[in-house]
């Protein structure tokens, strides 16, 4: 675990504006620096980076953090690397303690698994300069060292036992077989899976190899191999290229989903840099739902011929229940003779984006494939046409989707949109699949945070000194906010996090917790009030009496109920004048009305 008192030192000494501006053209306006943001694309400068804060905020697209959350967006780097890069540029060395005293790890306990796969892969990458033949093949195919090294692409040499020159050990590692790389033969001999293939690493969420598809070098059956699932590989939860292409799928605002890992790699060196592939499996509700996580657009690119067909249609009714109004998908079918590959060499990367941007629509899409089951012609066609379009409609719970398909249909089959509503009694959509299990911690409760705390999380998150001067025990707990800005308070109290840091160490301090989104909700909320030091102390000054006064009301309501149900004893009425008074003393110095 890298220590706090070091992140805390690291960004003390690190200048966010040095560290963003090297990438971002940066223009200072007042305190300020402003920029398109790099992470959605846009024409005005919605994206500010803050010197005072050390913070980054984009106003259109919500993209925030600080130095090092910049790098793990910006360049795909991990925590600890992040970290790393940072502390070298400010000539820092990263403590490390690992096995230290079995102190947990930053980073999860890698699995043997993946570091016996990363191994491979490094192998596999080194075999590749050595191939002819393998880099004969690559360069038949079209493809540049540049973006070969971008995929990590590698090359299996052509042998019953080669990754025995990298693990020694080959014979009596059980990983090597978990991890799909070496198989059990029957009689318990062993040898690579891969063989005298062109090796595509694949890659999960946090960059970390998780398993390969090996492609044959001319003819052959089967013409990929894939690994096997594993522990840390589930096919129909993973992409590949999603990675490498974060950052252009929200330049782009979009992402194209293709069949071919050859597919993502072309349309990567043709500039095109937003593409993923499913990894031989059909599309599934994970695989959309993750998409969407990353962007609102999902254009499915399949091949023209009748495999790609049945895949598009196949991806549309898997989305469907994962769809919402603001969410868009769209399908290409590609001419019969071409895949995306093929047609991005040989027509081009303008005639490429110029057919995603006129993707069909999901409604068309739908309505037209049912159009060309049905006979439409006579009545009896066109109700069966109505009536096979109902499991689909019914499945999509986004209001207005569903509406616009309900009139398509009505007008296609010749009802009226109030005739199929009542034929079919429409029953509200159908809830949404189970969460991402990914998703470490439950979304927050929609509950109206209360103005008074969420006031006080803002100011301590940005000027963390005041957190010693906020009476703890007069914190509710009832609320994520007030959960949060309880944590804030007492990591100052207990000296986890030192009150002369500002905001960003504040949030790394958070990072991973289920107090972050909170926290990052005020900050959001707040990164354009920039106070006086004498407005902030009376706003804090406020915040703290309407904290107080909403601490004695509640024990004034109390015990005015009893005093006029049951009445109070001689102790009671005296505190009861006091609370009366505190009351008073309290409303007198600050407006109350929306605490
Ligand atoms: N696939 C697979 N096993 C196969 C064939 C295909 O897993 N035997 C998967 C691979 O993920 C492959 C995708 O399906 O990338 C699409 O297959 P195909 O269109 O045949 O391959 P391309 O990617 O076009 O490969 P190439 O251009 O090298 O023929
Ligand atoms: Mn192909």
């Amino acid at each position: 675990m890298i220590p706090q008192s070091f992140i805390q030192d690291l960004l003390a000494r690190v200048d966010i504006v040095s560290v963003v501006e090297p990438y971002v053209a940066l223009k200072k306006a007042g305190a300020n620096y402003f920029a398109c943001c790099p992470f959605h694309s846009e024409k005005s400068a919605s994206f500010s980076v803050s010197p005072t804060k050390q913070f980054y905020h984009c106003f259109g697209c919500g993209a925030h953090g600080t130095a090092i959350s910049f790098l793990m967006e910006y360049q795909g780097l991990g925590y600890v690397d992040a970290i790393k890069e940072l502390a070298s540029r400010v000539g820092m060395t990263v403590p490390d303690d690992r096995g230290a005293g079995g102190a947990a790890s930053a980073e999860p306990v890698v699995s043997p698994l993946l570091s016996v796969l990363s191994k491979a892969a490094q192998f596999y990458r080194e075999q590749l300069k050595n191939n002819s033949r393998a880099i004969d093949y690559l360069k038949k195919r079209g493809l540049t060292g540049e973006i070969a090294v971008r995929f990590g692409i590698g090359y299996a040499p052509d042998g019953w036992q080669s990754l025995h020159s990298v693990f020694p050990d080959y014979t009596a590692q059980p990983t090597l077989i978990d991890a799909g790389l070496v198989i059990k033969h029957d009689e318990g001999r062993l040898y690579d899976r891969f063989r005298d293939r062109i090796m595509f690493p694949i890659l999960n969420g946090r960059g970390q190899i998780i398993a390969f598809g090996g492609r044959i070098l001319e003819s052959g059956e089967p013409k990929y191999l894939n690994s096997p699932e594993s522990p840390v590989f589930e096919k129909g939860r993973e992409l590949y290229g999603l990675f490498q292409a974060r950052q252009a799928i929200r330049r782009a605002g979009c992402v194209i989903v293709v069949e071919g890992y050859m597919d993502v790699v072309a349309l990567a060196q043709y500039g095109i840099e937003h593409a993923v592939a499913t990894l031989g499996t059909a599309t599934t509700a994970a695989h959309i739902q993750t998409l969407f996580r990353h962007t609102d657009r999902v254009v499915f690119c399949f091949d023209g011929d009748a495999p790609g067909q049945k895949a598009a249609w196949r991806a549309m009714s898997g989305s469907l229940e994962s769809l919402a109004d603001n969410k868009q998908i769209a399908f290409l079918l590609l001419p019969t003779e071409h895949d995306p590959d093929s047609f991005v060499r040989s027509q081009g990367t303008a005639a490429f984006t110029a057919q995603v941007e006129n993707a069909q629509p999901l409604a068309e899409f739908l309505i037209s494939g049912l159009k060309l089951e049905a006979s439409l012609a006579s009545a009896d066609g066109r109700a069966r046409f109505a009536h096979e379009s109902r499991t689909y409609i019914e499945r999509v719970a986004a209001p207005l989707l569903r509406l616009q398909l309900l009139k398509a249909v009505s007008e296609v089959a010749g009802f009226t949109q109030t005739e199929l509503e009542i034929a079919w009694k429409l029953k509200p959509a159908l809830p949404l699949p189970r969460p991402e299990p990914a998703q470490k911690f439950a979304p927050l409760p929609r509950k109206r945070p209360s103005t008074v705390i969420g006031a006080l999380l803002r100011l301590v998150a940005h000027h963390p000194v005041l957190a010693t001067r906020i009476p703890i025990t007069l914190l509710p707990t009832d609320t994520p906010e007030a959960r949060a800005l309880a944590a804030l308070v007492d990591a100052i109290d207990i000296g986890e996090l030192s009150g002369q840091i500002g905001l960003a160490t504040v949030m790394e301090y958070f990072r991973g917790s289920p107090h972050q989104p909170v926290l990052a909700e005020q900050v959001r909320q707040s990164l354009d009030e920039e106070f006086e030091g004498h407005v902030t102390e009376q706003v804090f000054q406020d915040a703290l009496n309407r904290l107080r006064w909403s601490h004695v009301d509640q024990e004034f309501q109390t015990m005015h109920r009893k005093a006029s149900q049951q009445g109070l004893s001689a102790e009671e009425q005296s505190r009861y004048r006091d609370l009366i008074q505190q009351r008073a003393e309290l409303s007198r110095r600050t407006p109350v009305s929306d605490s």
